[in-house]
C-alpha cells in the first residue's frame, strides 16, 4: 500500500481506507495504494469484499486539481489516468462496495460508479463538478453516470454541475443503501451480504437505462439549449453531452475512448485554465499575509445591524440563514416596519419557490429582533452599521455603540465610499472597527469586501473572513482606498462605456458586446439597476478630484435633471415596462446625439472590438494600480471580487487573469493609443516580460 491508502480486514472484508488530506483527492499514490489493496484482497482467501472509503471529512472529492492544473498548461505531459483502476475494480471477483459520506465529486464519484454497490451516510453527496473546472469527467463517468441514473439525470448532473444529495442519489439508483449510524460497520455488513449474493454488478454492462439515440433525442437536444442558456459561451457543458451521446450510441470501451478525446480538448482549453485559476484563486483569498491558522478568532453567536434599509434587511437575513440571531435597529419606526416587511417577502418569495419550508422561514424570522433601542448591544459579538452613507452620520453611531458593546465586539462598517479609519477615529477602539462591505441584495450575492483600516487588528480580519465562510460568502481583504478595489475599478469603466456612447454607440449596443464578451449583466443595465442618482451623487461626491479640463460624461447630468433614474423611475438609459426587461429608447438616444453634438463631440461608428477593449482594459488598468498600492494582495483577489461580485465570466478567468490572456503588452499598447495613464506596474512587468500571474506566484 502507499502511505495514502490503508487496508485492514473486519469480518472478511478488506476495508481500504484513502488518506490524503484534506479533500482525499487521488494525487499520485492514491489510485496505485487502492489498485494494490484491491489486489491483495483479491489474492487473499480470507477475504470476501473489499469496502472503499475515505479518511476524514469526505470520500474522495475528485482528481487532484494541482495535477490537473500543470496537465492544462502543458507543464507535465500525464493526466491523472484511471481507467486502469476502474477496469480493476469492476473485474474484481470479490464484491467491491464503496462507503461514501461528505463529498463525492468529479474523480470521487466515477470512482465510486466502479464499485458493485454504493452506500452512503445521510449526508453524503455526489456530484461531477467538472464543468465548473472546464472540463469533463475524463474517467468514464459519462459512461457510467447514465447507466446508473438515466440520460435524462445524467445531463442535469453533467451541465449543472449541481451534486445530489443522498436520498436523491438514492431515488436516483446511484446509492444502493444509505446507512444510518457507523459508516463502516453499515458498509462491511452490507459487503458481507453482498459476498453471499454471489452475482456482481458491473456499471459498465447496465445498459437498461440507456435508451436510444433515437429514444434519447429530444433530451440531447433540450440539454444542449439548457447549457446554452445556463453556461453562456462555454465550450464543457456541451462536450459532456456529446460524450453521454457516446455512451448511448457505443459500446462502453468505445464510448470511453470517445470521452477521453473530448475531456483532453477540454482540459487543454483556455476555458479550463481560467476556471481552475479561478478555483485556486478564491481558495488563495483567505491566506492573509500576518494571519495564520493560529491567529484567534473572535466566536460569533449574536450580532446587532443599524440600519432597516436595503442592505440592513438583506445583512440580517444572511446572517439568520447562518443561524446567527440578529437585533435590526433602526432610528424610525416606520423604516423599520417597512425593512421587516421586506425580509418577509423575500422569504416568502423563497417558500414559494420551494426553496425552504415554512418552518425554515419561521425559524429565521424568530432569530431577527427588530427595535428602535440599543437594548441588547451590550452583549452581541458584532455590530454591523448600515445607515445612510453620511460620514457625520456614521462617525456619530460609532461613537454611541463603541460606549454600550463589549470590549471585545467587533464594530464594522458596511459603507461603500467612505473612509474607514476616520469612522474609526470616533471609538476608542479603532483595533476592532472593520469594513464588511455587502454587495445586494446581500442575502444573496456571494461576495465580502473586508476592508481593513489602518489600524485593524489580525484577530478582527480573521473574524471577518471566518464570518464569511459561515455566511457561505467570499471574504476578500482589500485596502481602505476609495470605493475600495470592486466598485474603484467599476467607475473608470461606466464613465468609459459612457464615453463610448457619447462618441457613437448606443446603450444597447455597448450592454450587447459586453454581454457577448460574458458579463452578467450590460454596464448601463447595471447603472439603470443601481440608480442614475447614485451614480450622479458618487460623481459630485468626488468632483473636486476631476482635474481641470478632464473629460466628463454628460449625458448622466441630463439624465438625472430629467428624473430618468433608471429602474425605479421606470426610465434611466433604457425604458422599462412591468418585467423590468431594458428596452432601448429612442428618446435617450436622441438626447445622446444632442448632447454630443453640443459638446462637439465627432460621431462615429464603433466596433464591438473597441466596447471591450476601452471597457475591460480601462479596469485592468485600475486593478493594476490597486495592486502596486497594496490594496488588494494578489492580482486572483481582484479576480476573486469580479467573478464573485460584479458577474464577470469565470471562463475568462476575471479581468486580470483575462489581461494575462490577452498580452499585457498588447494591453499596454492599447491603453497607450486611447491616451490614459498607464500604471507603473503594468509597464514595469510587460518590461519584465511577466504576467499578473507571475506577479503573484512571486509574492506567495
Ligand atoms: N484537488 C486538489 N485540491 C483540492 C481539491 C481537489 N480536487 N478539492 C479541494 N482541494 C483543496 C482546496 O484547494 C483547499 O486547499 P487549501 O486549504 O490549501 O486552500 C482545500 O482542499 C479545502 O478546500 P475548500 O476550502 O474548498 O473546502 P470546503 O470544505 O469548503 O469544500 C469541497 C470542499 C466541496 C471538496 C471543495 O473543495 C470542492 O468543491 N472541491 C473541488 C471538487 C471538484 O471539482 N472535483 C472534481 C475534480 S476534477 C475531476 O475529478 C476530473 C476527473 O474526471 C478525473
Ligand atoms: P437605506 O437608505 O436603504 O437604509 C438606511 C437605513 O438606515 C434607513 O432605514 C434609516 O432609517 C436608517 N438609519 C438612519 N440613521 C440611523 C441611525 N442613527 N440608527 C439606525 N438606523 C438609522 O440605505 P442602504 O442602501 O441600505 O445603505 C446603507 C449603507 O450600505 C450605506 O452606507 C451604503 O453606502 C452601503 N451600501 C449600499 C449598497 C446598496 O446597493 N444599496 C451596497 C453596498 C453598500
Amino acid at each position: 500500500m502507499t502511505e495514502m491508502v490503508r487496508v485492514s480486514i473486519t469480518s472478511g472484508v478488506a476495508v481500504v481506507t484513502i488518506d490524503n488530506p484534506p479533500v482525499n483527492a487521488l494525487s499520485p499514490g492514491v489510485p496505485e495504494g487502492v489498485s494494490a489493496a484491491i489486489d491483495r484482497a483479491e489474492r487473499d482467501p480470507a477475504v470476501s469484499a473489499v469496502l472503499i472509503m475515505g479518511a476524514g471529512r469526505t470520500f474522495v472529492a475528485g482528481a487532484d486539481i494541482k495535477q490537473l492544473e500543470e496537465h492544462a498548461h502543458g507543464r507535465s505531459s500525464s493526466a491523472p489516468n484511471l481507467h486502469g483502476l476502474l477496469k480493476q475494480i469492476e473485474d474484481c471477483t470479490k464484491p467491491v462496495v464503496m462507503a461514501l459520506h461528505g463529498t463525492a465529486l468529479g474523480g470521487g464519484l466515477e470512482l465510486a460508479m466502479a464499485g458493485h454497490y454504493r452506500v452512503a451516510s445521510p449526508d453524503a453527496q455526489a456530484g461531477q463538478p467538472e464543468v465548473n473546472l472546464g472540463i469533463i469527467p475524463g474517467a468514464e463517468g459519462t459512461q457510467r453516470l447514465p447507466r446508473l441514473i438515466g440520460v435524462a439525470a445524467a445531463i442535469d448532473m453533467l451541465v449543472s454541475g449541481r451534486p445530489v444529495k443522498a436520498p436523491e442519489a438514492a431515488r436516483l439508483g446511484l446509492f444502493d443503501k444509505i446507512i444510518e449510524g457507523d459508516l463502516q460497520s453499515g458498509g462491511v455488513a452490507f459487503a458481507l451480504e453482498a459476498s453471499k449474493y454471489g452475482k456482481r454488478h458491473k456499471t459498465r454492462e447496465r445498459n437498461e437505462k440507456l435508451g436510444t439515440l433515437q429514444s434519447n433525442a429530444d433530451l440531447f437536444a433540450s440539454g444542449r439549449e439548457q447549457a446554452r442558456k445556463t453556461r453562456r459561451n462555454q465550450t464543457a457543458p456541451l462536450a459532456a453531452i456529446d460524450a453521454l451521446e457516446a455512451a448511448v450510441a457505443l459500446p462502453f470501451d468505445e464510448g470511453c475512448r470517445k470521452e477521453r478525446e473530448i475531456a483532453e480538448q477540454c482540459l487543454a482549453s483556455e476555458q479550463a485554465r481560467a476556471l481552475i485559476h479561478a478555483f485556486f484563486a478564491e481558495r488563495a483569498v483567505s491566506k492573509i499575509r500576518g494571519i495564520s491558522k493560529d491567529t484567534r478568532t473572535y466566536p460569533i453567536r449574536r450580532a446587532a445591524i443599524l440600519g432597516s434599509g436595503t442592505m440592513g434587511g438583506g445583512i440580517a437575513m444572511a446572517l439568520a440563514n447562518a443561524g446567527i440571531a440578529v437585533i435590526v435597529k433602526d432610528s424610525d419606526q416606520q423604516a423599520l416596519d417597512r425593512g421587516m416587511h421586506t425580509v418577509r417577502q423575500n422569504y416568502e418569495a423563497s417558500v414559494s419557490k420551494g426553496r425552504f419550508t415554512r418552518e425554515v422561514m419561521d425559524e429565521r424570522l424568530a432569530l431577527i429582533l427588530p427595535q428602535l433601542t440599543y437594548e441588547g448591544f451590550e452583549s452581541v459579538d458584532l455590530i454591523i452599521e448600515a445607515v445612510f452613507e453620511n460620514m457625520a452620520l456614521k462617525r456619530q453611531v460609532f461613537a454611541e455603540i463603541d460606549k454600550i458593546a463589549r470590549p471585545e465586539c467587533i464594530l464594522a462598517t458596511n459603507t461603500s465610499t467612505l473612509n474607514i479609519d476616520e469612522i474609526a477615529d470616533a471609538t476608542v477602539r479603532p483595533h476592532m472597527v472593520v469594513g464588511t462591505h455587502f454587495f445586494s441584495p446581500a442575502h444573496v450575492m456571494r461576495l465580502l469586501e473586508i476592508v481593513r483600516g489602518s489600524r485593524t487588528s489580525n484577530e478582527v480580519i480573521a473574524t471577518a473572513l471566518a464570518l464569511a465562510k459561515q455566511l457561505r460568502k467570499v471574504g476578500v481583504v482589500v485596502g481602505n482606498c476609495r470605493g475600495f478595489v470592486g466598485n474603484r475599478m467599476m467607475l473608470p469603466y461606466m464613465r468609459e462605456a459612457h464615453f463610448l456612447a457619447e462618441e457613437g454607440a448606443t446603450p444597447a449596443q455597448v450592454d450587447r458586446a459586453l454581454q457577448d464578451f460574458g458579463m452578467a449583466m450590460g454596464i448601463f443595465a447595471v447603472e439603470d439597476m443601481g440608480g442614475i442618482d447614485l451614480s450622479w451623487r458618487v460623481r459630485h461626491e468626488y468632483k473636486h478630484l476631476e482635474k481641470p479640463g478632464e473629460r466628463v460624461p454628460l449625458v448622466l447630468e441630463k439624465l438625472y435633471h430629467l428624473g430618468r433614474l433608471g429602474q425605479k423611475s421606470g426610465a434611466g438609459w433604457y425604458r422599462y415596462e412591468a418585467d423590468r426587461k431594458p428596452i432601448p429608447d429612442p428618446e435617450v438616444e436622441r438626447l445622446i446625439e444632442k448632447t454630443a453634438k453640443e459638446a462637439g463631440i465627432p460621431r462615429r461608428a464603433i466596433s464591438d472590438e473597441e466596447i471591450i477593449e476601452r471597457c475591460i482594459y480601462i479596469m485592468i488598468n485600475e486593478g493594476a494600480r490597486i495592486l502596486e498600492e497594496g490594496h488588494a494582495q494578489r492580482a486572483g483577489d481582484i479576480d476573486t471580487i469580479y467573478l464573485a461580485g460584479y458577474g464577470f465570466p469565470a471562463y475568462r478567468g476575471g479581468p486580470m487573469w483575462y489581461a494575462d490572456t490577452v498580452g499585457l503588452d498588447k494591453i499596454l499598447n492599447r491603453i497607450r493609443a486611447f491616451r490614459w495613464e498607464p500604471s507603473s506596474l503594468l509597464k514595469r512587468l510587460v518590461e519584465e516580460g511577466n504576467t499578473f500571474a507571475g506577479f503573484d506566484a512571486a509574492r506567495a
